[in-house]
């Protein structure tokens, strides 16, 4: 039996869709811990039957990247889990996705979709980053949208103009966290077009394929890759 310390991460959104698959993938290897977020865990019922044979890899937090208290509150259960473990990745995957154009954005759906899809992961990395700091890879993930490029918004269009809006907020995010603190790696990403609710009828790749591709690029990536945002192919996005 090997004896080498679990490879940790912290993932949010992990209910369904790419956070779920996310999960999936990674309890394949029985060397990963993961922690897995959920705002709603009693509901999530795809993620429970996966911690059923997980045989202890897996661990379900309640966390409401929305809600800043559930944030905070957090920082017990990852302390409780890890202990002097350090935490080797965090992928702030949760998100809201609402249909809008720039003319009819709705204000308070803009404000809690900022709180979840900006907010919610500063505030994570904030509560994460004293276990980022004990960990050996010490990596943040945020995934991100080619929605919310500059130099893609005009083949997006002038849809999802307030997803858009906080998806580049992030990118801002993530590249001040770079700056700031370089002994970290720290990247922004899009999964694709994945088949998920979000995407609905705009989905074209299955989310096996895209997290596959997630994967491969945040495990890959050094610390000369921080800063960068990648498709889940590994391609460079213009910011
Ligand atoms: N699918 C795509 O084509 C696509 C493309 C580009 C980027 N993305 C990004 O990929 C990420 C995952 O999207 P998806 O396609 O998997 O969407 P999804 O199927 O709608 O799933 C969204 C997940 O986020 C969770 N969530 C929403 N608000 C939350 C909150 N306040 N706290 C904690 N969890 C919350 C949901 O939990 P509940 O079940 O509790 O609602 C669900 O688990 C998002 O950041 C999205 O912007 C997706």
């Amino acid at each position: 039996m090997s004896t080498a310390p679990p490879t940790t991460w912290l993932v949010t959104g992990t209910s369904r869709g790419i956070g779920l698959e996310i999960v999936r993938q990674l309890l394949a290897s029985p060397n990963n811990l993961v922690i897995a977020g959920a705002r709603t865990p009693e509901k999530a019922t795809a993620l429970r039957e996966l911690k059923n044979t997980a045989q202890g890899t897996l661990h379900v937090i309640k966390l409401d990247v929305g809600d800043f208290a559930s944030v905070r509150a957090s920082a017990t259960d990852l302390q409780a889990i890890l202990g002097d473990t350090g935490l080797d990745y965090l992928i702030n995957n949760a998100g809201l996705g609402p249909r809008d154009t720039a003319f009819t954005i709705d204000a308070d759906v803009l404000l809690e979709t900022f709180k979840t899809n900006s907010v919610g992961p500063a505030l994570v990395s904030q509560v994460a980053l004293p276990f980022l700091g004990k960990g050996r890879t010490k990596k943040i993930l945020h995934i991100s949208s080619t929605a919310g490029s500059l130099g893609s918004a005009d083949a997006v269009g002038s849809m999802l103009a307030g997803y858009s809006m906080t998806k580049s907020a992030l990118n801002m995010l993530a590249y001040k966290q770079k700056l700031e603190r370089p002994d970290l790696t720290v990247i922004t990403l899009c999964p694709g077009s994945a088949k998920t609710d979000m995407s609905g009828e705009y989905g074209k790749i299955e989310p096996s394929e895209s997290v596959a591709g997630v994967l491969k690029v945040i495990i890959s990536a050094t610390a000369a890759d921080s800063g960068k945002f990648l498709r889940y192919n590994g391609e460079t996005i213009p910011w």
